[in-house]
């Protein structure tokens, strides 16, 4: 799905705050600075959509993106930087819950990590509880831009290693500079759109169906 239009909504913490949008959502996760910002504003193909910053710790609530009028994505804020004061790390952990937990409209997560490094354990910790809850994830190994072309393959072949990547994940090596992998990202989206109906949507499109048979017969 190619993102040509695209408005921000909200940002909030709590699930109560949440917009009322009743659309396919797809969210960013990674650590502080990795580049989750510059991604969304790279697939919207919007230069200041989402606020980036060169210091860590830019993205501090959840912020909700409307985009085609039809998928909702939501920045989040970084894992790894400031999260030494406990209460920071209750508040960043009671807003993952609230968007991970019962919440049939997430479609998929995109995992982003930097191409250039092994995973950290924060990075791993984070993919085994998605994998935990059975939240389809993607792994966006960013700023391909950094490295040669040629050892994208080696690189890649690390991440994959170190967070013990399971056979139905995909990782994709992206670049927000140079838009290397859109492509790749905008066919993910648009797989998981409709592959990840939940039991609501399947029910509405059985009784469509079923009423079309009627209609029909
Ligand atoms: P927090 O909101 O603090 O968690 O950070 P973030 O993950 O949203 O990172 P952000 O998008 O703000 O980017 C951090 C820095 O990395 C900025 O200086 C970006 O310009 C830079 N950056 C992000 N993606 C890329 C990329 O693909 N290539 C290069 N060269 N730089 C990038
Ligand atoms: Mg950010």
């Amino acid at each position: 799905m190619l993102i040509n239009k695209s408005e921000y909504i909200i940002s909030a913490t709590k699930k109560s705050n949440f917009p009322n949008l009743n659309f396919p959502q797809f969210a960013f996760l990674g650590r502080s600075n990795v580049g989750k910002s510059s991604f969304i504003n790279a697939i919207t193909n919007r230069k200041n959509l989402a606020y980036t910053s060169s210091k860590p710790g830019k993205t501090i609530t959840l912020n909700f993106y409307l985009c085609n009028d039809s998928i909702t994505l939501v920045d989040v804020p970084g894992y790894g930087f400031a999260l030494n004061l406990k209460t920071d790390r209750l508040k960043f952990g009671e807003m993952i819950e609230n968007l991970l937990h019962d919440n049939e409209l997430l479609k998929m997560i995109f995992l982003i990590v930097d191409i250039r490094h092994e995973p950290s354990d924060d990075d791993c910790l984070m993919y085994e509880y998605l994998k935990h809850y059975n939240i389809p994830t993607t792994i966006i190994a960013t700023k391909a831009d950094k490295i040669g072309k040629t050892l994208i393959p080696r690189h890649i072949k690390v991440i994959k290693n170190k967070l013990n990547l399971s056979v139905n994940d995909k990782i994709v090596p992206f670049s927000s500079e140079t838009k290397y992998g859109l492509e790749e990202v905008e066919k993910i989206i648009s797989e998981n759109i409709e592959a990840q109906m939940t039991d609501h949507e399947r029910e509405r499109f059985r009784l469509l169906a079923d009423y079309m048979l009627e209609v029909d017969g």
